[in-house]
């Protein structure tokens, strides 16, 4: 790994030279990227220059150098985890986020049972897509608001945590994700990138397994640019040592029976406890699928079939459930909520939504339910808003099966009447009913190792 510029050479460089110089496509080198990301961590350089300069950098386009060097250098912005301390190999899994995507809650306690540490740094609710953190927070006494040294600790103690960003860690992203958030710089595939890999990075990992998804509730919704973006996290992070794969996975439905903050805890535990997995049967295999890659990255078993086999056996002999609860009683969180999951979920309203007509469940706009439960009040628009533990929606139907007129489709969970109303219309809004079933979706469509990654953007660059 290269070594970051020093102060003294960094003290050349004039931010305006280096806005006009992305402006007018000429690309930067590693220590001109240190330069501006050590200025944005250590807010020497101005809100507007940074500014200008993301959105240069959006206009231009980052290469794929520039990409590596600034995840490079903001993932040694801040303090890092020392995961020589963690006494297993580090390893972690990301999703870049969907709808009733709670695979963490099944990932890490399995891959953590199978002899990998999982220091998992999460994030919250917003827009359409939920947030690991809230569901976490819907057990009573969860902590994530770790510092550095607790979160250590309890990774030590149970292989796995799973906490917020610290104040301390990569604080570059801090200020340019904000930024771009008001500068409208968000949406491109370098800059994603390496905020992603940033954050995931900076503890230490030896393995990373990035969930990517596709279809109509994934974050970009075309296919050639989830792709694109696989490819370019999976090359940077090989190429910044850590052993990287991106399965494409399928978000054209949500993901298991349940969308909220409780109800997906309680889904996930439900999973763990050893229940077969029937209409979620998505959701246990695809977390299988990447806990199994993660052991696999591990260096736990020789191939990612073997990881999977392993993280099957730590599901069905209650080891996962073991380290779940563990890692709840050590961030907190009181553990005798598992034990009557029903009684535990105390929503103030609920509704019934009835299948309006006959026919298959040919087509689901995910993002459209995923707005659906943020109005519930599952999740937020705008970050620092709270949410209802308790909202959701359960779905009884899912793509491809029939159904008739009247019978049960979904369960709508909010604290009061008055909010069931609008997110119960917008539902069926978002899901057509016709005569014809759909075609199949495969649940991973293809994945992306280091070798195919670099061969993709080859062909995509040249
Ligand atoms: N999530 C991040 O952490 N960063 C991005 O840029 C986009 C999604």
């Amino acid at each position: 790994m290269p070594e970051r510029e020093d102060a003294g050479s960094a003290a050349s460089l004039h931010m305006v030279d280096l806005i006009r110089k992305m402006r007018d496509g000429g690309g930067l080198d590693e220590r001109e990227i240190g330069f501006i990301v050590e200025g944005a961590a250590n807010e020497s350089i101005p809100i507007e220059q940074l500014s200008a300069w993301l959105m240069a950098a959006w206009m231009n386009g980052l290469s794929i150098a520039e990409t590596r060097a600034l995840a490079i250098a903001m993932r040694d912005s801040g303090e890092k985890l020392d995961s020589s301390h963690l006494g297993r190999p580090a390893v972690d899994k990301h999703s870049t986020g969907g709808v009733g995507d709670k695979t963490s809650f099944l990932v890490a306690p399995l891959a953590a049972a199978c002899g990998v540490a999982v220091p998992m740094i999460s994030g919250r609710a917003l827009g359409h897509t939920g947030g690991t953190l809230d569901k976490l927070d819907s057990i009573p006494g969860f902590r994530s608001a770790l510092s550095l040294p607790e979160f250590e600790t309890v990774v030590k103690q149970c292989g796995v945590a799973i906490v917020s960003q610290t104040p301390t860690l990569v604080p570059a992203d801090r200020v340019l994700y904000a930024l771009r958030d008001r500068t409208g710089t968000v949406e491109d595939p370098g800059l994603i990138c390496a905020s992603i890999l940033s954050k995931k990075l900076a503890a230490g990992l030896r393995g990373l397994v990035l969930d990517v998804k596709t279809g109509s509730g994934a974050f970009l919704r075309k296919r050639e640019d989830a792709e694109f973006l696989a490819a370019l996290m999976v090359a940077t992070a090989e190429s910044a040592g850590t052993h990287t794969v991106a399965l494409m996975t399928d978000m054209s439905q949500p993901l298991g029976r349940t969308a909220g903050n409780w109800i997906e805890i309680a889904e996930c535990v439900e999973l763990l406890q050893g229940e077969a997995g029937g209409s979620n049967a998505d959701l246990r295999e695809l977390s299988l699928q990447l806990a199994g890659w993660m052991i696999h990255l591990g260096g736990k078993t020789e191939t990612a079939e073997q990881g999977y086999e392993a993280a099957a056996a730590a599901l069905a002999n209650g080891s996962g459930l073991r380290v779940f609860k563990e890692m709840v009683r050590a961030q907190g969180g009181d553990v005798t909520v598992f034990e009557d999951l029903q009684s535990s979920h105390r929503p103030g309203a609920r509704l019934e939504l009835k299948a309006w007509k006959t026919g298959y469940v040919s087509q689901m706009d995910t993002m459209e339910l995923g707005w659906a439960v943020q109005r519930l009040g599952a999740g937020r628009l705008r970050a620092g808003e709270p949410v209802d533990p308790h909202a959701g929606v359960e779905f009884h139907a899912r793509r491809g099966v029939h159904v008739e007129a009247g019978q049960p489709f979904a369960t709508l969970f909010a604290s009061d009447e008055t909010m069931l109303a609008e997110p119960s219309e917008r539902i069926k809004r978002a899901v057509t009913i016709s005569d014809e079933a759909p075609e199949e979706v495969p649940l991973v469509s293809l994945i992306f190792t280091r070798e195919n990654a670099e061969r993709y953007l080859r062909d995509a660059v040249r």
